[in-house]
């Protein structure tokens, strides 16, 4: 929802992509933090920044990450890490929705290579508007208890 406060970051490979997302999320009412890269030409490493992003999300100071590399994958893989990160790559508007009802995922990761520009904003508006199924009929979800479990 607008007002939510986005942490933003991708590498050489999603750099295009981020700098687009990032003029439309704050013309979209988000607030945002972007932490790089600054450059497609650039090579840098994914890793880096997708744990910056992850620890602002782990510290509630971003209430959701978003990250860009050429496919998505290796930014996931990386915020994973970060205890109480859930991070998914994401390529379609369902999977979008579905993490978010059914993961209650707090990090989205993007290809910047194979899914487009306007793909990618429609990804991002269902992951940012959908809320995590956490009750149903007034009562904790099957969900909310898988949730609880993902940390081990
Ligand atoms: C960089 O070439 C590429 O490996 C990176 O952007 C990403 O796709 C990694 O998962």
């Amino acid at each position: 929802m607008p007002g939510k406060r986005i942490a933003l970051a991708a590498d050489h490979g999603g750099f295009d992509q981020k700098q687009s997302l990032k003029t439309w999320l704050v013309s979209q009412g988000y607030s945002l933090k972007d932490f790089g890269s600054d450059s497609a030409s650039k090579s840098v490493d994914y890793p880096d920044y997708a744990h910056i992003v992850a620890k602002m999300v782990k510290k509630g100071e971003a209430d959701f990450g978003i990250l860009v590399c050429g496919t998505g994958l290796g930014m996931a893989i990386a915020a994973n890490k970060v205890a109480g990160i859930r991070a998914v790559p994401v390529t379609s508007v369902d999977f979008a929705v579905l993490a978010r009802e059914h993961n209650d995922a707090n990090v989205l990761a993007l290809s910047g290579r194979y899914t487009d520009d306007a793909t990618n904003k429609n990804i991002v508006t269902a992951f940012l508007t959908t809320d995590f199924a956490s009750e149903v009929d007034g009562s904790s979800s099957r969900h909310a208890r898988r949730v609880a479990k993902l940390e081990g």
